[in-house]
């Protein structure tokens, strides 16, 4: 194989993939390849841009760290987290439907036990955000583990606050015998994601907005029922229309309403699909 050109060159490459023993692997590389390769060419891409593009990717990489994932960053604002979201994830009307996990979801979240604050002592204005887990016959899910996590009033996430910082703004908490459950929180504002790396740059050479509008983070699981990865979103947030990971879905959108007290109150129900045997 020698004195590839621009004509012969993904072939070769491809040929080389023919043997690979993981048959979804190989297709996955063979398509990678055929379009990696298909970009360069549409694009005429320069060497000066091939080498601004492995500098920009090194750069990404170095900026993450264990509370910062800016790749993920970078697929969200690239709308590939969404494409692959909602590709996997097409559901029948009737069921909750999921978005983007976003980079600040943490496994071993405190359990909470009932009563306390989700967010700890964080201030902010109160609120409490209930509602009921159920399957698409309307049946209770009782049991259902319930993840929660969100910003603080100043619009970051505990694990971008520092290794040693306490945990606060996200739990686990079970549903009750009737599928219920309830969260006691605060409000949680719009916020800009990250920008001050590589894919803020790129953002602001593109000339848009890093902003998210307001939402709280749910992963729902439950024997028996594939596990949810959504959102719950402010009606009438300014983002709505314009969200820099293209994460809102209207079917998430929700009041969130102010009570008698001055705490604000979020109602939502959550439907899962059943595990098909
Ligand atoms: C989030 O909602 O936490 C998030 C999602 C995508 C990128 C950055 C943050
Ligand atoms: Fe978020």
């Amino acid at each position: 194989m020698r004195n590839l050109n621009q004509d012969t060159i993904t072939q070769a490459v491809i040929a080389r993939l023919a043997g690979t023993p993981d048959a979804r692997l190989k297709e996955v590389m063979t398509n990678l390849v055929q379009h990696l390769h298909a970009f360069a060419r549409e694009t005429r891409l320069t060497e000066a841009e091939w080498q601004a593009g492995i500098e920009f990717l090194t750069e990404v990489g170095q900026h993450c760290d264990s509370g910062r994932q800016e790749f993920v960053l970078l697929s969200d604002i690239l709308g590939l987290s969404t494409l692959t979201v909602t590709q996997n994830h097409d559901k029948p009307a009737g069921l909750t439907e999921s978005t983007v996990m976003g980079p600040f979801y943490v496994a071993d979240a405190p359990q909470l036990s009932g009563g306390e604050k989700l967010s700890a002592d964080r201030p902010g204005q109160s609120c409490r955000v209930s509602g009921r887990i159920g399957a698409v016959d309307g049946s209770a899910i009782a049991g259902a583990i319930v993840e929660v996590w969100h910003c603080d009033s100043d619009g970051l996430y505990d694990i971008q606050q520092g290794q040693g910082e306490q945990r606060h703004c996200r739990g686990v908490l079970h549903t009750d015998a009737q599928g219920r459950y309830q969260v006691e929180t605060v409000v949680a504002p719009s916020y800009p994601v990250t920008a001050d790396g590589p894919v803020g740059r790129l953002l602001g050479a593109m000339a848009a907005h890093p902003w998210r509008p307001a939402h709280i983070h749910f992963r729902v699981s439950a024997p028996g029922f594939e596990t949810l990865v959504t959102h719950v979103y402010r009606e009438g947030d300014p983002y709505l229309d314009s969200d820099v990971v293209y994460g809102v879905r209207e079917s998430l959108i929700v009041p969130w309403s102010e009570d008698a007290q001055g705490r604000c109150v979020i109602e939502f129900d959550f439907t899962l699909q059943r595990r098909s045997a």
